[in-house]
């Protein structure tokens, strides 16, 4: 295990978006946090020489390369980051943990639940992360707490949208993201996979769910957008939909939970408020409360800015980062890592086979 103070060496594979938010988390950690850990930014990796080599001036990292394999094979690596599509994660987050490096790796984590398992067992031995960073976002860490503290009581629904617009704008038409080869699915995996991540985290394991997928652009091969109908093992029922047509929707990434004593509703596009609804309040003042989660009494938001000084996107990494290092340097085991996007992966395949079969799915079924 690294001991705390140690020096972290991280190759980073994936010089994209991603590339740009995980670069600026590992630069920005230590400047907010007490960071048990000096972490050296020492190479990234992507395709284009000189494009790499401009990012790794811009973000500071010590090295530009253009060849993953002799990287993660590097002795002075302790830590592989991938955000490349999704086709590659699993040949680069397998060598690397056979090489013993600890891996981070983007979402989904995989093309298949059992492309996922693969990749689970072969990193049994090493540290991993998924970067399903809207867990970290201050305003959904509460609502965990307020979960985990009964505030809502027996959950009667969950209701998920993941909305974009995107999808039908001709310039990215021929983007990875629209090959099943490279992307394994449209909506689905890079939308649905998170709202299915949070509904494990706040609402428990799914038995059931019955799907359908859409595809509004002729001769695309994934799907543009995907609907669901869940049962919860805690007795709760859900809706999830996640779609690139939502006209008018940028990230609109939301989620709702109605229980016995209360409900909670949380939107991305406005994401430093929580809204609260308790049961308990007196009858005329009852209604939702706007809790604008930027106190030093709420989770992460203490170490940025004073209260109401709102956070953004680029700190979810941010936070996301801190947790694996603070875990790392506990010897405690973080979530979300391979394991539990695995079982995202798993409800994904079950997802696809609803869909297929027109019929409900049962999770176990996958293997
Ligand atoms: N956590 C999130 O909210 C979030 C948001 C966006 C994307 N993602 C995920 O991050 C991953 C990357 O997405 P992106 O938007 O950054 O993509 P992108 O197209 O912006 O960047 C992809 C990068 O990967 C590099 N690359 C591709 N193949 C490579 C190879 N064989 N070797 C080395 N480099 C290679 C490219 O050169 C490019 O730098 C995807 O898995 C995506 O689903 C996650």
């Amino acid at each position: 295990m690294a001991k705390p103070s140690q020096k972290l060496n991280v190759a980073m594979i994936g010089a994209g978006f991603m590339g740009r938010a995980h670069s600026n988390a590992f630069l920005q950690a230590g400047h907010f946090f007490d960071i048990p850990y000096e972490l050296k930014l020492k190479v990234v990796c992507a395709r284009n020489r000189e494009a790499t080599e401009h990012f790794a001036a811009k973000w500071g990292w010590e090295e530009a390369q253009t060849d993953w394999q002799s990287v993660v094979a590097r002795k002075d690596i302790d830590l592989v980051d991938i955000c490349t599509p999704n086709h590659t994660h699993a040949a680069v987050a397998m060598a690397a943990a056979q090489a013993g490096k600890m891996v981070l790796c983007e979402k989904p984590l995989a093309m298949n639940y059992a492309e996922a398992r693969r990749m689970a067992e072969a990193a049994r031995n090493v540290r991993t992360l998924v970067w399903f960073n809207y867990r970290c976002v201050p305003a959904i860490a509460l609502a965990k707490q307020l979960v985990e503290q009964g505030k809502v009581g027996q959950p009667y629904h969950y209701r998920a949208t993941y909305l974009q617009s995107w999808g039908g704008d001709p310039k990215v038409a021929d983007a990875w993201r629209f090959r099943p080869s490279e992307a394994g699915s449209g909506a689905m995996g890079d939308l649905l996979s998170h709202s299915l991540d949070l509904a494990l985290l706040l609402n428990g394991p799914i038995t059931e769910l019955a799907s359908t997928l859409k595809t509004f652009i002729p001769r695309r091969e994934v799907d543009d957008a995907v609907l669901l109908l869940a049962r919860f093992a805690n007795g709760s029922i859900g809706t999830f939909e996640a779609t690139r047509f939502a006209t008018g929707c940028l990230n609109r990434n939301c989620f709702e939970i109605h229980g016995s004593k209360g409900a909670i509703r949380f939107n991305l596009e406005d994401m430093n408020r929580l809204e609260v609804f308790d049961c308990g309040d007196a009858a005329e003042i009852q209604g939702s409360h706007n809790v604008i989660v930027t106190g030093a009494e709420h989770p992460y938001a203490r170490h940025f800015w004073p209260p109401g000084h709102t956070l953004g996107y680029e700190h979810t990494f941010i936070t996301t980062l801190v947790d694996f290092l603070a875990c790392l340097a506990k010897d405690e085991k973080f979530h979300p890592n391979f394991d539990d996007a695995a079982e995202v992966q798993k409800l994904l395949d079950a997802v696809d086979a609803s869909a297929k079969d027109r019929s409900w799915t049962n999770v176990t079924s996958i293997a």
